[in-house]
């Protein structure tokens, strides 16, 4: 969708600016016509001669500048744009957006433009997580800007945390997409599950684990925006539903084997994110249980289904194992007996790996491949990195 857009793209003063050349790039061989806009901030840390060898085209600082071809500079520039993509967007400038301030050539064409905008963020963690901040975005989001959230990564303090400009690739699918593109899962049905089963053991208690859903949740939304039809099948989890797709809410492992069963005959993949318990109580006590006097209370436990073991039907299956010893070659041998296509292993025991965070550090193996290590991500990040692999099988 790219081809003949026009995309006004602006440049603040981050470190991540010098990606911005990459980004004109990718954006220029897309077939895109880029007018680049510079903060005075961000031209201390790349030049407008780069970018302007990239673009083949003027480069705007100056919001006063005589010999522009632009006549009222600003004015013209919103008119033209088709999309404006703030990449990177530092707190500052998002500040300035939310308020409404027009003190540059970037601020006024934003507050000028009636095109999409897209806000990429990049900026120190701490700015990024302070309340002024996430209150600007909030209120961005909130009057149609499309906001990229910054990826989890080294940081320009040489700190690792969650501030650096995401991907290359998510910015610009997000750039085709607010132009009417279509994205690369595109009328493919995707079932995701998520959360964490629970076994009652009598009316008030259940037998459960510390799984937070935070990575099938990632996965879904990902699919979604990528333009898959998601089926979400969540076991019980803090999260509220995501926009956008069907959720179906089940708590034990057989309700959830009989949703999957059921969501699959339509499905191109199944992707099992969900902490699925193994066991689960022989029997469930019909009242609560009282300890009266007992010192000990032992439960006889039998196995629950394995879901995605005894799947049946034409689709990709992805699996996730999560291991705190030899995790490559325990979902090697997951991968095989449960006859996935893929399998991502976490070692819960790494550091911002596992339960309750949101970054990942997970090894993708697929049916006859390596074992592709990842570094530590986003979860956001894990998921497009396992869905580039789904796509890639469903030959997108
Ligand atoms: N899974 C499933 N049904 C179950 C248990 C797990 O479908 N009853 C799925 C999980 O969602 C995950 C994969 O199978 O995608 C994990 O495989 P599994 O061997 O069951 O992992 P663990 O439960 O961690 O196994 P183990 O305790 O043997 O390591």
């Amino acid at each position: 969708m790219l081809k003949g857009k026009t995309v006004v793209l602006g440049i603040t003063g981050g470190i991540a600016a010098y990606k911005a050349a990459e980004i004109a790039s990718k954006l220029t061989q897309a077939g895109a016509r880029v007018e680049v806009v510079m903060t005075d901030a961000a031209m201390k840390f790349i030049t407008p001669l780069t970018l302007r060898n990239i673009t083949g085209r003027p480069v705007v600082t100056d919001m006063f500048e005589i010999n522009s071809e632009w006549s009222v500079e600003h004015i013209a520039l919103s008119e033209a744009a088709d999309a404006v993509l703030i990449a990177p967007a530092t707190a500052n400038t998002i500040a300035k957006f939310a308020l409404g301030i027009a003190d540059n050539m970037l601020t006024s064409v934003v507050l000028a433009t009636k095109a999409p905008v897209i806000i990429a963020c990049a900026m120190n963690d701490n700015m990024y997580a302070n309340p002024a901040t996430q209150e600007n975005i909030e209120k961005l989001r909130d009057r149609g800007f499309k906001i990229i959230e910054p990826a989890y990564g080294r940081l320009a303090s040489g700190k690792q945390g969650k501030g650096r400009l995401t991907d290359l690739e998510t910015i610009i699918r997000k750039v085709d997409e607010v132009l009417g593109g279509k994205g690369d899962l595109t009328g493919r049905r995707i079932v995701v599950t998520a959360g964490v089963t629970q076994e009652p053991l009598d009316p008030v208690r259940h037998l459960g684990n510390r799984s937070s859903g935070k990575m099938g949740f990632a996965i879904a939304e990902a699919a979604r925006d990528r333009g898959a039809d998601v089926t979400l099948i969540a076991a019980p989890v803090s999260l509220a539903d995501p926009a956008g797709m069907t959720v179906v809410h089940v708590r034990t492992a057989a309700q959830m084997k009989a949703a999957v069963d059921k969501a699959v005959k339509q499905a191109d993949a199944l992707i099992m994110a969900a902490a699925v318990a193994d066991y689960q109580p022989k029997t469930i006590a019909k009242g609560k249980i009282k300890k009266e006097s007992k010192d000990s209370l032992t439960l006889e436990l039998v196995r629950t289904p394995d879901i995605l073991g005894e799947v049946k039907g034409n689709f990709i299956k992805v699996g996730f194992a999560a291991e705190s010893e030899d995790p490559v070659g325990n979902a090697k041998k997951k991968l095989a007996s449960k006859k996935l296509d893929m399998i991502v292993a976490n070692d819960i025991t790494a550091p911002g790996s596992g339960f309750d965070v949101d970054t990942n550090k997970v090894t993708i193996i697929e049916k006859g491949g390596k074992a592709e290590e990842l570094p530590l991500l986003s979860k956001r990040e894990v998921a497009e990195k396992i869905l580039d692999r789904v796509a890639k099988r469903m030959g997108r």
